[in-house]
């Protein structure tokens, strides 16, 4: 296994709820490469979240192992290596935006000292800059936009440091339109910083839009049902966005999508 990337190898994952499990996971195999946007697309319940948190050290798998970088999740957690950026922007509604930004690089600071991490944080001005956010920095949570809000708690991700930034459907509870912009915001601050995202959507155009790779899964129980490559040109400008090449890949990845449907156990 090669450190500078992340190996899922025969994952499978079964809850148990009383008498009764569930397989949320079934021989899950990848290979993502240092600073690639990799993208989970599936149906409601195929695992998505799943496979997250396992990755994210927040679950164990019941079989198969994982490498993020060499280390298992855990190490990976403990040395701050891991961002998480959940689906509404958990901020403290007491602290101003930039306070919100810097409270999880003051407590990872702190634990870097521990645990002697070599992570280098971001600065926290110029990030917020980036994600537009500039003139807000002094707002509480309360005095801004729900997707104001969703950029801040990207700005916090990043902020960190971490190699690995893990985004379950961070964009679900927007309306299109601030989905739109906010998309093209975070494929900005990505190009600068060149995090390795894993990103969970059920949108292909969103999937799409973001991503080098997207892997599109199966419905329950999860597996992946094939990797779909996107070579189209970056950055991911308006004009890459409104080709008949990008329109052809989003028909590939539904089309693919619906094909696992066909293939359930
Ligand atoms: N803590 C748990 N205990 C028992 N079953 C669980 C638990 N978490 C998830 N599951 C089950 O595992 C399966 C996969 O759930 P998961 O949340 O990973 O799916 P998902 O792809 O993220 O779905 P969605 O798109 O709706 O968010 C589902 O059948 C779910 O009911
Ligand atoms: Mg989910």
């Amino acid at each position: 296994m090669q450190s500078s990337r992340i190996v899922l190898h025969k994952l499978s994952k079964t809850y148990k709820r009383g008498d009764s499990e569930v397989r949320a996971l079934v021989d899950v195999n990848a290979t993502f490469e240092e600073g690639e946007f990799i993208t989970l697309f599936g149906p409601s319940g195929c695992g998505k979240t799943t496979l997250l948190r396992i990755i994210a050290g927040l679950e164990s798998q019941s079989e198969g192992d994982i490498s993020l970088f060499g280390n298992s999740p855990a190490q990976a957690s403990r040395l701050k290596n891991i961002a998480w950026v959940p689906q509404s922007s958990a901020l403290l509604p007491w602290l101003s935006i930039r306070n919100n930004v810097l409270l999880s690089e003051f407590v990872n600071k702190r634990a870097d000292r521990i645990v002697g991490s070599t992570r280098k944080a971001e600065d926290p001005d110029e990030v917020l800059a980036d994600l537009g956010l500039a003139d807000f920095k002094a707002a509480l949570p309360a005095q801004l936009s729900g997707g104001m809000r969703q950029r801040a708690a990207i700005a916090r991700g990043f902020v960190q440091g971490a190699p690995l930034m893990l985004m379950d459907e961070p964009f679900s509870a927007l309306d299109e339109l601030t989905r739109d912009s906010i998309r093209l915001r975070l494929l900005d601050v990505w190009e600068k910083h060149r995090k390795t995202v894993v990103f969970v959507t059920h949108s292909a155009f969103e999937a799409v839009m973001l991503s080098d790779r997207v892997v599109v899964m199966t419905p329950r129980p999860g597996r992946i049902h094939s990797i779909v490559d996107i070579n189209l040109p970056r950055p991911r400008t308006r004009e890459v966005l409104e080709s008949r090449e990008f329109e052809e890949k989003v028909r590939e990845v539904k089309h693919i999508l619906r094909e696992g449907w066909g293939q359930d156990e």
